[in-house]
């Protein structure tokens, strides 16, 4: 992986694929919102390993700053091998359906702004002819339910947007990456009903760091959701609509 571009530096799925990447031979440029947990995730990182970190702060929603963005962290590490991106927001669904206002942020930070800055990058990578493009969407993005279809239909447009982008540099050796996790203890899953089938994030970031050293195309994380989510798209509408999850 060597020279890694992680917009989300310090989302907890990234950190546990950063204290992985800390004990490797690489160099990280850390993307996020806050400087001061951008420099405890770097100083977390120096005393866990010997990477070379650098850390910058931006909302990736300011698309205006995505190419010096990217210019910055090629220059700063001496070139780019792999993206990351593992940022995000689960919006409240009932809010969203009451207050369609709403719905922009969840879209703008779902999918526009991952889609702009990935545009980016996959210009950059597709003329060097090589490197990797590693992007979380979710289960969520598989089929769309009653219960989170704003930010599952958010994902799935970065789903396809992928899998066009991966047609689209097939003869060249730029790997592109799907990485679908189910629900995974994080900030980000701490207010919602956790019953059965929550991934530790060290889990779901060994399968990651794997993905990418392996160049898988898509990934389900933990494994068993890809034959979770292949029973609930099976599932006819008739049944399906009588659900509740
Ligand atoms: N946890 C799950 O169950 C789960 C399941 C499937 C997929 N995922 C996906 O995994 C990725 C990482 O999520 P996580 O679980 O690690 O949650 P998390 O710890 O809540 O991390 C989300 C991160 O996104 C950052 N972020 C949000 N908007 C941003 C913006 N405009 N600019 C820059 N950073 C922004 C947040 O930064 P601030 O703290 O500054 O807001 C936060 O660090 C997300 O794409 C998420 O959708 C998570």
């Amino acid at each position: 992986m060597k020279k890694v571009l992680v917009l989300g530096g310090y989302s907890g799925i990234a950190q546990a694929v950063l204290d992985i990447l800390a004990q490797e031979d690489t160099t990280l440029y850390l993307v996020g919102r806050s400087e001061e947990k951008l420099n405890i995730v770097k100083d977390h990182l120096q005393s866990i390993g010997n990477p070379l970190v650098f850390t910058k702060s931006v909302d990736l929603n300011s698309l205006e700053t995505h190419k010096s963005l990217l210019e910055e962290a090629i220059h700063q590490m001496k070139g780019l091998d792999t993206l990351f991106v593992c940022y995000g927001i689960l919006p409240n669904q009932k809010e969203l359906e009451q207050d369609p206002s709403k719905v922009v942020e969840n879209y703008f930070t779902n999918a526009i702004s991952t889609i702009h800055f990935v545009s980016l990058a996959s210009n950059y990578f597709e003329e060097k002819k090589n490197g990797t493009i590693a992007v979380v969407t979710s289960v969520a993005g598989d089929r769309g339910r009653k219960t989170n279809y704003y930010y599952g239909s958010a994902k799935s447009c970065l789903d396809t947007f992928l899998e066009g982008l991966r047609h689209r540099l097939f003869k060249t050796n730029v790997k592109v990456i799907t990485i679908k996790p189910g629900v995974v203890d994080t900030a980000m899953t701490q207010n919602i009903d956790k019953k059965i089938l929550v991934a530790k994030p060290e889990k779901v970031a060994r399968d990651i760091v794997n993905a990418i050293n392996n160049s898988k195309e898509v990934v389900y994380t933990p494994w068993y959701w890809k034959y979770i989510m292949a029973f609930i798209k099976a599932l006819p509408r008739n049944i399906f609509y009588r659900t509740e999850f």
